[in-house]
């Protein structure tokens, strides 16, 4: 499966690669991803998740916060009550693995005033940003390995994250972002080609 992906890759935004940049890795990348909404069910193995987890990880963030951190479902039993708040996501029960990425919208850590000091709980005013970048680069990884995924919203809709919130037993401060599922996929979605050349404005609007 992981061979057959890997042929897709590369072939899928052919069209928009080719006039753009014929060699360049991570434009392809970038131009083939799309959200994929069915697996085959077929298991991710441990190994791809740490290495789409560590692209996660490599996103920028206001100050070097780092707010997040990811819980990895892969029991499909656990599905079920994620999903109770949103209906929606039952059509990605046969994904791989679902990650749950998660924003702690309070960071502690020595303040901009006394950096030699203790630790202090201060308001992150930039999560929000942060979470955005985190989420596009494990959508990214993923496309890189040839699995499929899709940004699922979570934040900021009560009662999608009140459910997720208590089955996987989430601190105060801390707000479940986006649920993505992930997921082998049979290759057939197709990234869509948004370039508008009038959304962009030179020199002035
Ligand atoms: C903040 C955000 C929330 C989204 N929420 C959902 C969602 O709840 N369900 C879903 O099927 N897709 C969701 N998506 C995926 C979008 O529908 C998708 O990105 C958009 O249609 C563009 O298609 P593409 O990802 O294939 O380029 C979300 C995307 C973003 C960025």
């Amino acid at each position: 499966m992981m061979a057959a992906a890997a042929m897709l890759f590369g072939a899928c935004c052919e069209k928009q690669c080719d006039t753009i940049n014929p060699t360049g890795v991570v434009m392809d990348n970038i131009l083939s991803r799309k959200s994929v909404r069915s697996y085959n069910g077929e298991a991710i193995p441990d190994s791809v998740m740490e290495n789409i987890l560590r692209a996660a990880m490599a996103a920028p963030s206001g100050r070097d916060w780092r707010p997040w951190s990811f819980v990895v479902l892969t029991d499909k039993s656990q599905y079920d009550s994620i999903f109770e708040g949103n209906h929606n996501m039952q059509k990605f029960k046969e994904s791989g693995a679902i990650v749950v990425i998660c924003a702690d919208t309070i960071h502690m850590g020595p303040t901009r005033d006394n950096p030699d000091g203790p630790d202090v709980a201060q308001v992150n005013q930039l999560w929000r940003d942060d979470m955005g970048a985190v989420t596009e680069n494990l959508l990214l990884a993923v496309e890189a390995y040839g699995l499929g995924a899709c940004w699922t919203a979570c934040y900021p809709y009560a009662e999608t994250m009140a459910p997720v919130k208590r089955c996987l037993g989430l601190p105060a401060s801390v707000v479940p972002y986006a649920v993505v599922p992930i997921g082998y996929h049979d290759g057939t979605t197709q990234p869509k080609d948004k370039w508008d050349p009038s959304r962009v404005h030179n020199g002035r609007w």
